[in-house]
């Protein structure tokens, strides 16, 4: 072998014996039900090439047997003590079950290809090194064996080991064939190469930029768990960079490649929106490992391309882009198939409130200002002041220092404002019932009229958040509505 890196490092590991990485209890039960069926079986995929890039967490193990999978995984299944049961899909000879915390995935060693209009696969069964080289990459295509004759052993017939090494993401076969046999596996050439800092192998990139289009088979689902993976990477711009490169970004989010534009009328241009998204990503990243706040960074700025106008006398605005923006996030997750529960209203409330403390920052940082923020911002007003500080992206020196220490004023003003008036959880200090048992009204228009006249006195400051202030402002407000105090004679 002679693709090994300069230092050497793998060409050691690759001649010695991996018994070491089979510590978890389940290859002994798969060791000796191998040795029971006389059928071969090997740990393969993620697992072996986590444990030579000593990298830990892994939460499955993959195994390949040249035989029937299911059936080796029921065989294996009567030997664990706690007899899990073995769930299987029979078209692809995979099954599943759980053992000591983790999913363990058996499947039969196939020769295989995919029909070109779905992921519905025409399988053959076949040896070990077929199954390897109808895998997605030559480091996911490693295999250690479980067998009598030479456990432990590595069996790396395309060169995985020197991938591994020089940091080259590979496919084992003719990309095209690799891509066009699932089309996810481009999207996961570029999460590797983000999460693990490797490079695609040039004539594989260019696979996946010929093969783009076909993303267009793979669900939503399916593509959004490669998403949410390059979100979750130390510096999501890598993948992100990679995505539009590859032409694959402007096929499932076509809003963010929209920004990637400057127009320039009358001498005057806009900023890069999507070179600036993408800052902001990285930005906010260094500050939260929360995937959803991760996705509002990404989000952000996308009402800016439909609202984008050019006026004589302001130049570039956007105007109502964070309200467009909320409205578009609920399209995108619907598309994409991702959840439309309580992670989607976050997201798109992040995106109308962003530029909320921005104009707050750049102005003098009243207290009613940031009562209403923290009122209408609610349980998320970190998460916002996260969102906004990240969206800094300014390069003039002077201006990214001041807005910097006026997000620290304003950080200040809301746990002040927050210990005086505690309006983050607004509770109105005079009830609806209150009101009606007062005036011996019932539901009516003038409940709705008050209630919003003492909400807007606290957030203004002319009251504090207390009963007894507000029971007089209910008085007063009563009266201009010609409501009479109740008496029970
Ligand atoms: N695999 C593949 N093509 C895919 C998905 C998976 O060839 N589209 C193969 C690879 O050999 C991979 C193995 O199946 O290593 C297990 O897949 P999976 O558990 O999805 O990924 P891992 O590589 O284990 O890595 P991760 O858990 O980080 O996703």
């Amino acid at each position: 072998m002679t693709r090994f890196s300069p230092l050497n490092f793998f060409s050691t590991v690759s001649t010695q014996n991996h018994a070491a990485a089979l510590q978890h209890p389940i290859f002994s039960y798969v060791a000796k039900t191998a040795a029971q069926t006389g059928v071969q079986a090997y740990v393969v995929g993620g697992f072996v090439r986590d444990y030579l890039l000593n990298r830990s967490g892994k939460p499955d193990i993959d195994f390949v047997v040249v035989g029937n999978g299911i059936a080796f995984a029921e065989a294996v299944a009567t030997h664990l003590p706690t007899r899990p049961k073995v769930q299987f899909f029979k078209n692809f000879g995979t099954a599943m079950l759980q053992f000591a915390e983790t999913d363990i995935e058996f499947v039969g060693a196939r020769r295989e290809s995919y029909a070109r209009d779905s992921r519905k696969p025409i399988v053959e069964s076949g040896t070990l090194q077929d199954d390897q080289l109808r895998r997605d990459f030559t480091i996911n295509a490693l295999a250690i064996s479980l067998n009598e004759a030479d456990f432990g052993a590595l069996v790396d017939p395309f060169d995985g080991i020197a991938d591994l090494s020089s940091k080259i993401i590979r496919t084992p076969t003719d990309p095209d064939i690799t891509f066009s046999d699932d089309p996810l596996r481009m999207l996961r050439a570029i999460r590797f190469a983000a999460q693990l800092q490797f490079q695609i192998d040039s004539s594989c990139f260019d696979s996946i930029k010929r093969n783009a289009h076909r993303i267009e088979i793979i669900s939503g689902e399916r593509i959004i768990g490669e998403l949410n993976k390059i979100l979750e990477t130390e510096k999501p711009s890598v993948g992100l960079s990679l995505l539009y490169d590859a032409k694959l970004l402007e096929l499932i989010l076509p809003e963010l490649t929209a920004l990637n534009q400057v127009e320039e009328i009358e001498g005057q241009t806009h900023k890069n929106n999507f070179y600036h998204t993408l800052e902001v990503v990285d930005n906010i990243s260094r500050n939260t490992n929360d995937v959803w706040l991760r996705w509002a960074a990404l989000l952000h700025d996308i009402g800016k391309a439909p609202t984008k106008k050019f006026q004589k006398k302001q130049g570039w605005t956007f105007h109502g882009h964070e309200y467009v923006g909320s409205k578009m996030v609920k399209k995108i997750f619907m598309r994409l198939n991702m959840p439309l529960n309580q992670k989607m209203k976050f997201v798109q409330k992040m995106v109308l409130m962003s530029s909320r403390p921005i104009v707050l920052a750049q102005d003098i940082v009243t207290d009613s200002a940031v009562r209403r923020l923290i009122f209408e911002a609610g349980e998320d007003v970190e998460s916002l002041m996260t969102l906004c500080e990240a969206d800094i992206t300014t390069k003039n020196k002077i201006k990214f220092k001041k807005y910097h220490q006026n997000f620290e004023l304003v950080r200040q003003k809301i746990v002040e404002v927050e210990e005086r008036d505690q309006v983050r959880n607004f509770q109105p200090p005079v009830t609806g019932e209150f009101i009606m048992e007062t005036f011996g009204i019932g539901p009516s228009r003038e409940i709705g009229i008050i209630k919003e006249y003492i909400k807007e006195a606290i957030l203004e400051g002319k009251i504090a958040n207390d009963f007894e202030q507000a029971k007089e402002l209910l008085f007063k407000k009563a009266e201009e509505l010609g409501l009479k105090q109740h008496t029970n004679e």
